[in-house]
């Protein structure tokens, strides 16, 4: 599919599954490489990395444990920075080795608030890895931020768990906005 209609807007194709894939997997074998003989703890930020984590997951081979957290929130596609809570973080990641895996880093903010959260427990690393990155839109720089899949313009993207509206994570493909909204 070249492109998609989700409620008010056009989507076209950004980056399909099978380019997913082939950096999915070089990000692996960095990761393996960097955490030889350590057992980190993954935590995937739902609901958009989902599809991501599990790709990144089966192709990392290091012995590591696995969990998700969740944030509030965000709305349409503009992102407020209004962060208000965040669900099911580990509460036992002192001197952990931590890898925050996330779908897109955008402004940075939702990261600022989970990264705050994660070192008043003293892990011993936090590292993040985010499919997606948009230079143009960081508000706070983060030297965390060591595994990106790819660097995109400062456009709305769904798709690959990525949603507008609550809509479109299921595509398999990354897709940009093509029309403004229309109101
Ligand atoms: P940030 O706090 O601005 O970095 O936004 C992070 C969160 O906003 C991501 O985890 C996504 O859930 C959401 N988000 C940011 N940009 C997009 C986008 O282009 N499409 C869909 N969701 C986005």
């Amino acid at each position: 599919m070249n492109s998609v209609r989700i409620e008010d807007k056009i989507f076209e194709i950004l980056l399909e599954n099978d380019q997913i894939s082939k950096r999915t997997r070089l990000i692996a074998i960095q990761l393996d490489v960097d955490y030889e003989s350590r057992c980190p703890v993954f935590i995937g930020v739902l609901n958009g990395s989902f599809l991501f984590m599990a790709d990144l997951l089966k192709e990392v081979k290091m012995s590591c444990e696995v969990g998700f957290i969740k944030v509030s929130s965000y709305n349409g596609t503009e992102s407020n920075g209004n962060i208000k809570e965040i669900f099911g973080l580990p509460e036992n990641l002192h001197n952990r080795d931590v890898i925050v895996v996330e779908d897109i880093v955008d402004t940075g903010l939702t990261l600022d608030y989970i990264l705050g959260e994660i070192y008043k427990q003293k892990p011993s690393s936090v590292a993040v890895c985010t499919l997606l990155l948009k230079p143009e839109a960081l508000r706070t720089s983060h030297e965390e931020v060591e595994y990106v899949g790819f660097e995109i313009a400062n456009e709305f993207v769904v798709g690959y768990g990525l949603d507008y509206n609550g809509l479109g994570r299921n595509l398999k493909d990354i897709y940009r906005a093509k029309s403004l909204e229309s109101h």
